[in-house]
């Protein structure tokens, strides 16, 4: 396997990252397909609830799904100890999914006429997510008329259906044809395919690089600045959100960096344009947000240095310029390329300067309080506009900026 393979998995892995996805299982032997469902949708980040008929429980026990999604499985709407449940509302509320696999006929037909006997056909009932069917049945149940007609009907209401397929029937001595449950993978695929391309930037390439960077002057001591990297990480996690496959390139940062993200550490400024060429050409966005140190030490000292090495009173660091990474690299991104300007004063004729000299799309002209905080403002500058973003929250301001960059893209 190639690095590259292997960033294309990491980035793949993580794609359902935080998606709550509540599964319902009804009672049909193809149930025991569903704990590897619930398994690979748990790999890939979802958040994952399970709820079950009475029926269901008798082909798979709930301590199995209970085990693998490290959840409590809901399996009734009331309790033993007699205290009330609302199970059948919380769950749908929570969801962004409902997947009924295994589905039965019984339950495609209480959910075509609104039968809400139970906790799985109540929380059916209540939700307002899409719902996806994946029907289960012998041959004979799914070509019987009254299962197509409630099938049909369903679709037209919206509801999604995956399968089932033509084959082998899971009991021995069953004839063999339509009514197997689609694999799980197959379904997997179409939850991925559901998420992604609801997402205006499903299928798009975002490239952040975000934090300080952090050059070394001796083995303990670095050159660095009071970035946070919560704007980076704020851009990634809507542009993760927005359904983008971000690759986020770091130094220091006093926040986690984004799950979801395919993440490269690379603390100093040469490290960090090495991994920014490796993927600018594959970057439908690149948003240049990290504060890069103008200079580096032009020597690293082994070890400590100590105060009884330097000269005199004094310790003086010979300073080199670092390459700029915006500059060398815009030119090569597939895509919009956007810098950020940290400006005291004539902000906005140095952020069209930069804007022209680096070959930006645009530039985020950042106040210098910005910097280290969790909130700011921001100026969105072209060319030819300069629209003020406002002041707000990070996230907010991403939000904001990610709008900007979908009108460009054509997205919205
Ligand atoms: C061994 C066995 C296997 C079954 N397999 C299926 C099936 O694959 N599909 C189906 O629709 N019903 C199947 N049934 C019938 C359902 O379990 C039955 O209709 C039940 O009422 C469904 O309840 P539920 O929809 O609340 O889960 C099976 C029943 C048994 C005993």
């Amino acid at each position: 396997m190639t690095s590259q393979d292997s960033d294309n998995e990491s980035i793949m892995r993580r794609d359902l990252q935080s998606r709550r996805i509540l599964v319902a299982v009804t009672g049909g032997i193809a149930a025991y397909k569903t704990v590897d469902l619930v398994r690979r949708l748990l790999k890939r980040g979802a958040s994952v609830r399970v709820m079950m008929t009475d029926s269901a429980t008798r082909f798979v026990h709930p301590t199995t799904f209970a085990a693998i999604s490290g959840q409590r499985v809901s399996t009734s709407m009331w309790s033993d100890s007699g205290e009330p449940r609302v199970d059948h509302l919380e769950l749908p509320h929570w969801a962004e999914l409902i997947v009924v696999a295994p589905s039965t006929a019984n339950m495609l037909a209480k959910l075509r006429h609104g039968i809400a006997d139970d906790l799985v056909s109540t929380a059916l009932l209540a939700a307002t997510c899409p719902i996806l069917v994946a029907p289960a049945m012998n041959p004979t149940m799914w070509d019987n008329i009254v299962t197509r007609e409630n099938m049909q009907a369903l679709l037209q209401r919206g509801i999604k259906c995956n399968g089932p397929n033509s084959g082998e029937m899971a009991a021995p001595g069953e004839k063999s044809g339509e009514g197997r449950m689609s694999e799980p993978d197959e379904i997997e695929a179409w939850i991925v395919d559901h998420f992604h391309n609801s997402k205006p930037l499903a299928g798009k390439v975002v490239l952040i690089t975000a934090g300080r960077t952090e050059e070394p002057i001796d083995k303990v001591r670095v050159l660095t600045n009071r970035s946070s990297g919560r704007m980076g990480a704020a851009i990634a996690e809507e542009a993760l959100h927005l359904g983008a496959e971000v690759i986020f390139v770091h130094g220091g940062m006093d926040v986690e960096p984004p799950l979801g993200a395919c993440q490269y550490y690379a603390p100093t400024t040469l490290q960090m344009l090495d991994v920014v060429q490796q993927h600018a050409g594959n970057a439908d966005v690149a948003f240049y947000v990290a504060a890069v140190s103008d200079w580096r030490p032009a020597q690293t000292f082994d070890g400590k240095f100590k105060r009884t090495e330097q000269d005199g009173d004094t310790f003086s660091i010979e300073l080199v310029e670092n390459p700029d990474i915006a500059a060398t690299t815009a030119k090569s991104v597939k895509g919009l390329a956007i810098g950020f300007a940290l400006e005291v004063s004539d902000a906005l004729d140095y952020a069209r300067e930069k804007l022209q000299r680096k070959n930006l799309d645009a530039i985020l002209f950042n106040r210098e309080t910005n910097i280290g905080a969790h909130e700011g403002a921001l100026t969105w500058v072209t060319a030819d506009e300069s629209i003020e973003l406002g002041s707000g929250g990070k996230r907010e301001l991403a939000e904001r900026v990610l709008r900007q960059v979908l009108e460009r893209m054509k997205l919205d």
